[in-house]
């Protein structure tokens, strides 16, 4: 039996364990290209290290190391020795694809800060970020302009990915008044409103967040159609929307803050609202699924968590509102719509 393989000849557990270790590598080397804008440096096609190392501030060796890994995992490719290309993978690492990942993957080398002193989640059950970075996570992105404005950038990404498969599983066009909680950049609204021309819209996040979010309303002529709305989850939302969106909001918080949330939802909304719940609901089972590693992400940055439809539920009980149904878009995303409790 070589090293490495079992008595029935498969790798050994410990070679697989190892290997999944090593993921972790090819991860961080991911994010730090991603940080360091390499792809873009060769949107013009391949370059010799150094003269790419040059156009990103990186060390020439050291960057040549970390993409000869990445041309491992067909994400660059090495033309000829020491120079290197885009894959066709790695053609969305650059910032102007437009089905661009590279907002995610280079906030992520700031995520995976956080990563390295998980043993405080792991032992306490609380955000490990607020240890990491001096302040909670949206605290300091207050205060930190760069990374805030690549978080927004990557919440766009992601959301970009799944507006079509969220059109094509509910009839948005039914509504009058959309109202998208935390809504960020809003370009999940304008999606709506340009898809659904019946609809009205109204934005709501954080002050600097609703800032930038208002000249693009601008820009898209949905003005008229859209307000933009800043305040403070927490506090009261506005009213009289028939139709509220919780988008990758709730998973950002513990049981008591989603409750809250929801109550707010409830008491902005008349009888005849709905309101949808829009994540990566925990599937059953022990299959691998985005939930269950978008649960540990949410955890480290925000004691949030990811949760199963009955959990949902449950918070949606405590906050007068009760389950309608739950779709599942074929993104990796649900919508789950919920009503008053209380509605005839
Ligand atoms: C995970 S992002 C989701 C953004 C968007 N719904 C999406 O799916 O792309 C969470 C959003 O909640 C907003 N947010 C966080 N805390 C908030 C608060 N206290 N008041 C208002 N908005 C808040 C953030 O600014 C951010 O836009």
């Amino acid at each position: 039996m070589s090293a490495g393989r079992d008595a029935g000849g498969g790798p050994s557990g410990g070679s697989r364990l190892l290997g999944l270790s090593d993921g972790l590598l090819v991860a961080r080397a991911l994010h730090l290209v991603a940080a360091a804008g390499v792809a873009d440096a060769l949107a013009g096609g391949p370059r010799p290290v150094g003269e790419l190392a040059a156009a990103t501030r990186t060390h020439p060796d050291t960057l040549g190391r970390l993409l000869r890994v990445l041309a491992g995992e067909e994400v660059f490719h090495e033309v000829e020795p020491g120079v290197f290309g885009l894959t066709e993978t790695g053609r969305y690492l650059r910032s102007d694809h437009p089905d661009s990942v590279h907002a995610m993957l280079a906030f992520s080398e700031l995520v995976g800060r956080s990563f390295a002193d998980a043993m405080h989640s792991l032992r306490t059950g609380e955000a490990t970020f607020p240890r990491t970075y001096g302040a909670p996570f949206f605290e300091f992105l207050r205060a930190q302009p760069e990374a805030d404005r690549l978080f927004n950038a990557a919440m766009a990404q992601a959301t970009r990915r799944d507006t079509a498969a969220l059109i094509d599983a509910y009839d948005f066009g039914g509504a009058r008044r959309i109202v998208d909680v935390g809504g960020g950049d809003g370009g999940l609204l304008l999606s709506l409103l340009g898809a659904f021309p019946g609809t009205g819209g109204v934005l709501f996040d954080q002050p600097h967040v609703v800032a930038a979010a208002r000249e693009r309303i601008g820009a898209a002529g949905l003005a008229g159609r859209c307000e933009a709305v800043a305040g403070d989850l927490f506090g009261a939302l506005p009213p009289g929307g028939d139709l509220y969106l919780l988008k990758w909001i709730l998973h950002d918080w513990p049981d008591a803050e989603a409750v809250a949330v929801l109550r707010g939802c409830r008491q902005a909304m008349g009888t005849g609202g709905r309101l949808l719940v829009i994540e990566r609901m925990i599937p059953r089972g022990g299959r691998p699924h985005p939930a269950k590693t978008l649960d540990l992400v949410v955890l480290v940055l925000l004691g949030g968590r990811e949760r199963t439809v009955p959990e949902y539920e449950a918070l949606l009980a405590e906050a007068g509102l009760s389950a309608h149904r739950v779709i599942d878009t074929g993104s990796g995303l649900s919508i789950l719509e919920a009503r008053p409790a209380d509605a005839p």
